[in-house]
């Protein structure tokens, strides 16, 4: 019979830096759960393996970083509608009877990360506009129309890769070259940096929030440095912003309320347990 633990971990390549542990450790406590959460590196070809592993060994699931998010996918018996259209998972639920069930909660994160730092409603009443159009763009991108937005459009230096996502999302979704960005923020109500860009050391993003109205919020997923020069330049102007911890956080709650059977709460002491430096 398969053991049965209150046991979950992150499995990524590399997991070194994920902040999950962190997330999940300061719940337990919190909740008085004798849960354990840790970090499982493994290469892109022993993946199916080490998750099987897991199963094998009682977790209750687990959550997949990069560059595991599509072969989760590929490895689920069952799927959320969510994963079904974005082609990709980042929490897994081991059921008792061995299948294994792929959702994809990044989308959820962001919109309550979003309503968290509006203190409201989505702002969905007039065009977005994202910046990339990778995995993370892929998940804003579909809970944005799913929450209703009129046009969603897509800014990204590949702009064949814009016009894929585009295309293979359901949803007013539009592709727009980066020459054109200028013109697409001018009426937008959001904005969201879904690149890596603006990340510690890196380069800069290539456009800046400032060409969209002041009334506009301005969301960064990058969450180090937690003021990236985007959003500060965006509340020089008077835009309300968001950094990218939230989405962090509220994206790890479905999976621990599947595995835990508690739904957690994200507020100010678990942006602080996040951020302290990564435990082992
Ligand atoms: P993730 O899954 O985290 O979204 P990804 O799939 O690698 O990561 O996507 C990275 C995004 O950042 C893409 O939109 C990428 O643009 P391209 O599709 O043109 O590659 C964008 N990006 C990364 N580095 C960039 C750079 N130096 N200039 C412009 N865009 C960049």
């Amino acid at each position: 019979m398969r053991k049965d633990t209150l046991e979950a971990g992150v499995v990524g390549w590399p997991v070194a830096h994920s902040r999950s542990p962190q997330i999940f450790r300061h719940w337990f406590r919190r909740y008085g759960i004798a849960g354990r959460y840790d970090r499982h590196a493994l290469e892109p070809e022993a993946f199916e393996e080490g998750v099987r592993h897991l199963l094998h060994e009682g977790f209750r699931g687990c959550n997949v970083t990069v560059p595991h998010k599509e072969s989760a996918f590929g490895i689920a018996d069952i799927r959320t509608e969510t994963a079904n259209r974005i082609g990709s998972v980042n929490t897994l639920v081991f059921h008792a009877d061995g299948r294994i069930e792929g959702d994809s909660t990044d989308g959820y994160g962001f919109l309550e990360a979003l309503r968290q730092g509006v203190g409201g409603k989505v702002p969905v009443n007039g065009p977005s506009v994202i910046l990339g159009a990778g995995g993370a763009a892929r998940a804003v991108a579909d809970s944005l129309a799913d929450a209703g937005a009129p046009e969603v459009r897509i800014v990204n230096r590949t702009i064949t890769r814009a016009q894929r996502l585009a295309e293979e999302i359901p949803g007013p979704l539009v592709a727009v070259a980066v020459k054109d960005a200028e013109h697409a923020l001018h009426d937008a109500r959001l904005v969201v940096n879904t690149t890596s860009l603006g990340m510690q050391g890196g380069a800069p993003l290539f456009v800046d929030s400032t060409e969209a109205p002041r009334e506009a919020v301005v969301m960064d997923l990058v969450y180090s440095p937690l003021e990236t020069e985007f959003l500060g330049r965006a509340r020089a102007a008077g835009q309300r912003v968001i950094d990218g911890l939230g989405m962090l956080l509220h994206q790890a709650r479905p999976g621990f309320h599947r595995w835990f059977g508690v739904d957690p709460e994200v507020d100010a002491s678990l942006r602080k347990a996040a951020l302290e430096s990564p435990a082992p």
